[in-house]
């Protein structure tokens, strides 16, 4: 492991010299840089920006050895603890009103046989862009659960559909994105899927709105967009299906040899 952790670290310095050398960098801009690590490190925004920019990259290594359906970023708003629910997420009375979507499909294995009584921990924004157990006082139980797939592996809840939302962006990470590098710091609508079933490897993933804004320029990259559902209605449901494959989790272990 030692010997990992030196060649990693020598050629993450290696490249950064590269950088340094190809743009010519003054002392000056050098101490710039510092500096706002610094700024970074007092905003403890160390693990926003570093998973800002390279936590799709890890999704993206350990999708090379899966099978199934692709890995995306998990975000730092899941919450452990969701209830399980049956046919909807809890919706706040101020949010009734809102454009509704129902989340459906089902979960198989590689051969496409059903997996009966997989969890699935699903979680959204509300219509501003926050969530709940995490911004203000939303009660952690709004536009989170789990939900478990029927006999045939097939699994449907009701909600409200999540908005685009912008990552915090009131400090150092926000004004590198958004001040420095002419960026922005936004992300499309998205729906959070964690797929936990007995004998396979878990599955973190997210499904976007075809047509959705961002969905092209995801200030998180987001791991890669597998499921960009096409705009589909019921009634006024908007219907988000998504069909999960799931390795065993023999092929987890195997691959972690
Ligand atoms: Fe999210």
């Amino acid at each position: 492991m030692s010997n990992r952790v030196e060649a990693i670290t020598m050629d993450i310095v290696e490249a950064v010299r590269d950088v340094l050398r190809k743009h010519e960098v003054t002392f000056g801009e050098y101490r710039a840089g510092v500096g706002h690590m610094i700024k970074t490190q007092e905003a403890k925004e160390l693990p926003l920006l570093i998973d800002v920019f390279l936590n799709s990259t890890i999704v993206e290594i350990e999708n090379r050895n899966r099978k199934g359906s692709h890995a995306a970023i998990q975000g730092p708003y899941f919450r452990e603890g969701a209830p399980h629910v049956e046919e909807t997420l809890a919706i706040r009375d101020e949010d009734k009103d809102q454009p509704r979507m129902v989340l459906r499909g089902s979960v198989t294995d590689l051969n496409g046989r059903p997996v009966a009584g997989a969890v699935i921990d699903v979680w959204h924004s509300t219509p501003e862009g926050r969530y709940s157990g995490v911004h203000g006082d939303i009660p952690l139980e709004f536009y989170r659960g789990k939900i478990t797939t029927d006999k045939d592996g097939r699994y449907e809840v009701r909600s409200i559909m999540p908005v685009p939302y912008q990552i915090p962006n009131q400090g150092p990470t926000g004004a590198l994105l958004e001040t420095y590098m002419n960026g922005h710091s936004w992300r499309p609508a998205h729906v959070h899927y964690w797929v936990h079933a007995e004998g396979y490897r878990d599955l973190i993933s997210q499904a976007y709105f075809e047509g959705g804004k961002y969905i092209e320029d995801d200030c998180c990259n987001g791991g890669g967009k597998e499921f960009v559902v096409s705009e589909d209605y019921e009634d006024d449901l908007r219907v988000m299906k998504v069909d999960f494959k799931l390795d065993p989790a023999v092929a987890a272990a195997q691959a972690a040899e």
